[in-house]
């Protein structure tokens, strides 16, 4: 396991309803909470996602709540967001489309963090998009700006009409991982196979999306995607060779590696 103290600590505080910080001044465990975090330990030893185990996972200001059938978001795609917001300081009520968006955590994420957004997550996978909606009701309990979810394909020529060269910024995580990778256990068994394969070089719902993303963007507006680590020169080259794209640019994560490429509409 990568991070086995963190992983029982935090399932632990789970079972006990606790903050993580709070174990330090635990001097007992009841033996049902201990009966409860063997049973847990055993299922994340068995390599279930510890956000499975959960049912929670933080991202950015946000606690979504996930589970089987939707994809765990990624801390490395907090800097996507990050990217977005810049591209909206300044903009009253911007429009933004987030394309394949799982659990919500990039559109929700952009109506908590630039209230008044017009946001728009698109959802191709039923069992998915009932997260998704699930996540976007809760956060207009919270008191967000609500999201819009729309069953749709991101790769359909007719997706979101309405919002044809209205969009400032377009969005999007997709499948990307290529065909045949070897990925951990807690992946290929856990997160849903649409929100990971993407063709032989990961990269077939990108070449799909690339030309609605177009259609749906104002002259100047931006888009950006994430990838995977060895599709940092293939992605903006694919953006370059399908016209009416400007400033392809690529970015690091947190560690150096190749992660998300940008670009506006020319
Ligand atoms: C890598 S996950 C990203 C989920 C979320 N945006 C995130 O960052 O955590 C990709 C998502 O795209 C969805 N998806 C895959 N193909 C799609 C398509 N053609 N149209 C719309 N959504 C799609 C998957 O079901 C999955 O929820």
């Amino acid at each position: 396991m990568e991070s086995p103290r963190v992983d029982a600590e935090l399932l632990l505080a789970h079972v006990l309803a606790v903050p993580r910080a709070r174990l330090l001044t635990l001097d007992d465990v009841p033996v049902d909470a201990a009966t409860r975090f063997e049973e847990l330990l055993a299922q994340r030893t068995d390599r279930v996602p510890l956000q499975h185990l959960t049912g929670r996972a933080a991202f950015r200001h946000l606690e979504l709540a996930v589970g089987p059938g939707v994809f765990v978001p990624r801390p490395e795609t907090e800097l996507l967001v990050e990217w977005v917001l810049e591209r909206l300081t300044g903009l009253d009520g911007p429009v933004v489309v987030d394309l394949g968006s799982g659990s919500g955590a990039i559109a929700l994420s952009i109506a908590h963090e630039h209230p008044g957004a017009r946001v728009t997550a698109v959802e191709r996978d039923p069992g998915a998009i009932a997260w998704t909606r699930h996540n976007a009701l809760s956060r207009i309990g919270a008191g967000d700006t609500p999201v819009g979810v729309v069953e749709g394909d991101m790769t359909d020529p007719a997706l979101l009409g309405e919002l044809d060269g209205r969009v400032d910024v377009v969005v999007s995580n997709p499948p990307y991982v290529p065909d045949g990778a070897r990925v951990p256990r807690e992946v290929a068994e856990h997160d849903p196979p649409l929100a990971l394969w993407g063709g032989p070089d990961g990269l077939d719902v990108v070449r799909g999306m690339l030309g609605v993303a177009a259609r749906l963007l104002r002259p100047g507006g931006w888009l950006g995607i994430e990838h995977a680590d060895q599709q940092g020169t293939a992605l903006p080259a694919l953006v370059r060779a399908h016209g009416g794209y400007t400033d392809v640019e690529d970015h690091p994560d947190l560690a150096g590696r190749p992660r998300f490429t940008t670009a506006r509409l020319g």
